[in-house]
């Protein structure tokens, strides 16, 4: 892993547009994206910059089961918001959070991802450790399932809703088997409540309890955090 130290989320999405624009000048054409607080500076970049995406393909790693495109709260609002509204791709997609059959919305979305291989993935992570909505205790080789979410993710989401009551308790998320398959990562994580989750995921064993951890087993990740996410790290630069 390559850990790049920042002053806060403006520097991180700075860097992550640095990285993510040379790997798109080198070839990439499928990139993996995130949604949540974490991006939002890498997408910032990418809108003010003359990058032309209307070559690449995108693929999201999550959205929450009953939410669809024109709920605002839905992670597809999220990207088209941000960032597919000001700045086109040639093809987008993210799971179906009101596909009437779930377990046939994963199988199609696993083939959307065989078609189309990641070249760069987008993440943030969890305070719990979770990539996606890859909870502790999921195996390594899930591909995308239906995920009950934890009470930690739901706490930390609801932020985004007006009441506990109406986080979805459920989710589609790409699994941490596909996410390995993507030939390189970005890992972003701003803040001391990441703090605990970035230490495990560097430090720590690699174990099912600690989903990020698995990234140690990958041979191209680029990890992107500012001084408190660093703060519980025994080596800090
Ligand atoms: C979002 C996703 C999640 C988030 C994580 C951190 O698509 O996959 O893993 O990256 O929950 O969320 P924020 O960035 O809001 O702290």
């Amino acid at each position: 892993m390559e850990i790049l130290f920042v002053e806060n989320d403006v520097e991180g999405g700075k860097k992550a547009f640095e990285i993510l624009k040379k790997g798109i000048e080198n070839g990439a054409k499928v990139l993996g994206l995130a949604t949540g607080s974490t991006p939002e500076t890498l997408y910032q970049e990418i809108v003010k910059s003359d990058l032309q995406l209307t070559n690449l393909t995108s693929i999201n790693l999550d959205e929450y089961v009953g939410l669809g495109e024109e709920d605002t709260q839905s992670y597809h609002y999220f990207m088209n918001d941000r960032l597919f509204n000001k700045k086109p791709f040639k093809q987008n997609y993210l799971p179906n959070g009101k596909a009437s059959d779930l377990e046939e919305e994963c199988k199609r979305y696993d083939e959307v991802i065989a078609d189309h291989p990641i070249d760069i993935q987008i993440l943030g992570i969890g305070q719990n450790a979770h990539i996606g909505f890859n909870e502790p205790g999921t195996d390594f080789d899930v591909t995308t399932t239906v995920v009950n979410l934890t009470e930690s993710t739901i706490n930390a989401n609801k932020r985004y809703f007006d009441s506990i009551e109406e986080v979805p308790s459920q989710a589609l998320s790409m699994g941490i088997g596909s996410i390995m398959k993507s030939k390189k990562l970005i890992l972003m994580a701003y803040g001391e409540e990441k703090a605990e989750a970035i230490k495990n995921m560097i430090e720590g064993s690699v174990t099912k309890d600690v989903p990020a951890s698995v990234l140690q087993n990958h041979n191209d990740v680029v990890v992107i955090i500012d001084k408190d996410a660093a703060s519980k790290l025994s080596k800090k630069k």
